[in-house]
């Protein structure tokens, strides 16, 4: 298939962020737009000059189309997927990838009976510093990755807007599910396979369930590695930090404005750099996940971030849960 026909679900801040740099990828064609809300609708209809629809069913019933991006609040995730995949179409799916486990596997395995790519938008490994990060561990120039540090907190916020969807904790999930698992990803991709998972919730106000949470989460990897998390929205000056020490050296960076690799031998050579010199040249990351996934559409070949990539994201951030609540360390896989 050398020209992608894609319809956008959920034509919001995030799905028009993707369209756009869809919209550059060679074989790309933007052909609808589908939003229950008019306001939404209207306005992507006047932007991209394409036909728009109230719901996926209606896109279905009357487009011509072979893939959708799937940019909806995050429990409309699994349904939109499992309704697009049954009628044969690709999918690109944003983060978080779903709510439960159960959504994750009927997701995958809706795509994998209809022979369709499904991609998860795990966009957070391909910006630059974190793709720096990953390199310098696949290259082998940080030794064996043993011990991680990232966090990201801000201050507390009683809600996001009066009826906004990130309120509703039965929509979003929870800040690790909306914020969280990107580190999540991130840490995967750094240490590999994680084996159990210890955590911890703590509310620093009952009034707000979502947005006043310090969250930390103990990832055990399967190598011997951990890896500490630290997010929520708890702490006046806030934070935004990545630190990951491996058997050859350390990295420390804070996201979009500097990075250090210090190598323990005085003989290697080390990097102290500003952000903008590791973005140099380096594929905007929104485009470079819409692009593999068209690729991946175009010469039949895996995903580069399928749906096994999200799920596991997902388990993690449910263990976190789960060992908070329980007070217990839990190991994973966890009972399906
Ligand atoms: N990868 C990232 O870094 C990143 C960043 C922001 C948001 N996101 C994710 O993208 C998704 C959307 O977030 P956003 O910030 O664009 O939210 P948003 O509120 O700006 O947009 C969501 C849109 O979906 C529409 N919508 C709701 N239900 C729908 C349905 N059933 N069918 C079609 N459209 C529907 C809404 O009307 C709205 O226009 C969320 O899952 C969020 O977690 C990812």
């Amino acid at each position: 298939m050398s020209q992608v026909k894609v319809a956008l679900v959920g034509c919001g801040g995030m799905g028009k962020s993707l369209i756009s740099q869809l919209k550059t990828v060679d074989g790309a064609e933007l052909v609808a737009g589908v939003d229950p809300f008019e306001t939404a609708r209207e306005a992507f209809a006047e932007e991209y000059g394409v036909p728009v629809f109230e719901s996926l069913t209606a896109l279905l019933a009357e487009g011509n189309l072979d893939a959708v991006v799937v940019a909806v609040p995050n429990s409309g995730h699994a349904p939109n997927t499992i309704e697009a995949a049954q009628a044969g179409k690709h999918v690109f799916c944003e983060k978080p990838m779903a709510l439960t486990l159960a959504d994750c596997q009927a997701m995958i395995d809706a795509c994998a009976d209809a022979g369709v790519k499904l991609q998860i938008g795990q966009v957070l490994r391909y910006l630059p510093d974190f793709r720096q990060a990953i390199e310098l561990v696949e290259d082998g120039t940080l030794g064996v990755p043993l011990h991680g540090s990232i966090c990201r907190y801000g201050p507390p916020k009683d809600k996001w807007a009066d009826g906004h969807w990130r309120d509703d904790p039965s929509v979003v999930g929870h800040n690790l599910f909306e914020v969280s698992v990107h580190e999540i990803d991130f840490a995967r991709c750094i240490f590999g396979k994680p084996v159990a998972v210890s955590g911890w919730d703590i509310s620093f106000d009952p009034k707000s369930p979502l947005w006043a949470n310090a969250t930390t989460g103990v990832i055990e990897f399967e190598s011997g590695a951990i890896c500490l998390l630290t997010e929520g929205n708890f702490n006046a000056i806030g934070r935004s930090e990545v630190e990951l020490s491996g058997t050859a050296g350390s990295i420390r960076f804070h996201w979009g404005n500097d990075f250090v690799f210090k190598p323990f031998s005085e003989e290697a050579e080390g990097l102290d750099a500003k952000s903008g010199e590791i973005a140099e040249g380096v594929e905007n990351g929104v485009r470079r996940e819409t692009r593999e996934w068209i690729e991946a559409i175009q010469n039949d070949t895996p995903t580069t971030i399928p749906g096994e990539d999200g799920m596991a994201n997902i388990e993690i951030a449910l263990a976190i849960l789960e060992a908070s609540k329980t007070k217990t360390r839990v190991e994973l896989p966890l009972k399906r």
